[in-house]
């Protein structure tokens, strides 16, 4: 069974508690930087507050003093689990690991959702780069370090699984039913698929944010993937 995530990616606190009132199946949220860089912590402390387990989703990534403090004001705010880019190195992942203190899980951001092979390319000045081992070799640093799994696309989450085992969190965004839009997003895939593929979190946002009915967008997500409360 995968969790299913819902990015609260809307402009506002009240548009996000009014939402998330709707949504009494909801286990997960994610406050990603839209919402936390306008509401700030005092949002996440009433999400907690709501019995709701909270994704902080700020992918830091700077020296590791910074990320470890970063970490530190995040488990005090008492979120389930944060993310960290991998590519900041390992001596910030492992100042990010002590900061978290077993007290949240910390997710690696491996190659965004929404690079493809020419664009991640591109960025990294090489001429090719395949996205899947790039990703297994960032997530193979992540959890080195001690991190509790890695962000990565559905694509990927086959081969982490069988290099990795059982254990890490396979966290996986650009989730799309096949008659959803896909926005900037390029490496998705179905709640069903990123879930038979051993996902542990499957990430939604506008496929529910913007649906004409969103209680029942989310639902069809929860039956995909296999989680729907009894
Ligand atoms: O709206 P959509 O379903 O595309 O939302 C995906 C969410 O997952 C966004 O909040 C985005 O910031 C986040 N995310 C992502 N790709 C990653 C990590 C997080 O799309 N690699």
């Amino acid at each position: 069974m995968s969790e299913v995530v819902l990015a609260l990616d809307l402009p506002s606190a009240p548009e996000a508690l009014s939402l998330v009132q709707q949504l009494p199946q909801l286990r997960w949220v994610k406050v990603g930087p839209i919402l936390m860089t306008r509401e700030g912590p005092e949002l996440v402390r009433t999400l907690v507050d709501r019995g709701l387990q909270v994704f902080l989703d700020l992918k830091w990534h700077d020296i590791p003093n910074t990320v470890g403090g970063a970490v530190a004001a995040a488990r005090q705010l008492g979120v389930g689990m944060a993310t960290v880019h991998v590519l900041g190195g390992r001596a910030m992942l492992e100042a990010a690991v002590t900061a978290a203190g077993g007290e949240l899980a910390l997710v690696g951001v491996t190659v965004l959702t929404s690079h493809d092979p020419a664009g991640y390319a591109a960025t990294l000045g090489r001429r090719e780069v395949q996205l899947a081992p790039e990703v297994k070799r960032l997530a193979e640093i992540a959890l080195d370090a001690g991190l509790s799994g890695v962000v990565c696309s559905a694509r990927e989450v086959s081969v982490l699984r069988l290099q990795f085992g059982p254990d890490p969190y396979l966290v996986v965004p650009g989730i799309r039913r096949s008659s959803d839009s896909l926005g900037d997003q390029v490496r998705v895939a179905t709640a069903r698929d990123a879930a038979e593929s051993g996902a542990t979190h499957l990430v939604v946002g506008r496929p529910v944010l913007q649906a004409p009915d969103p209680v029942a967008a989310l639902e069809e997500f929860f039956k995909e993937a296999g989680c729907v409360k009894s």
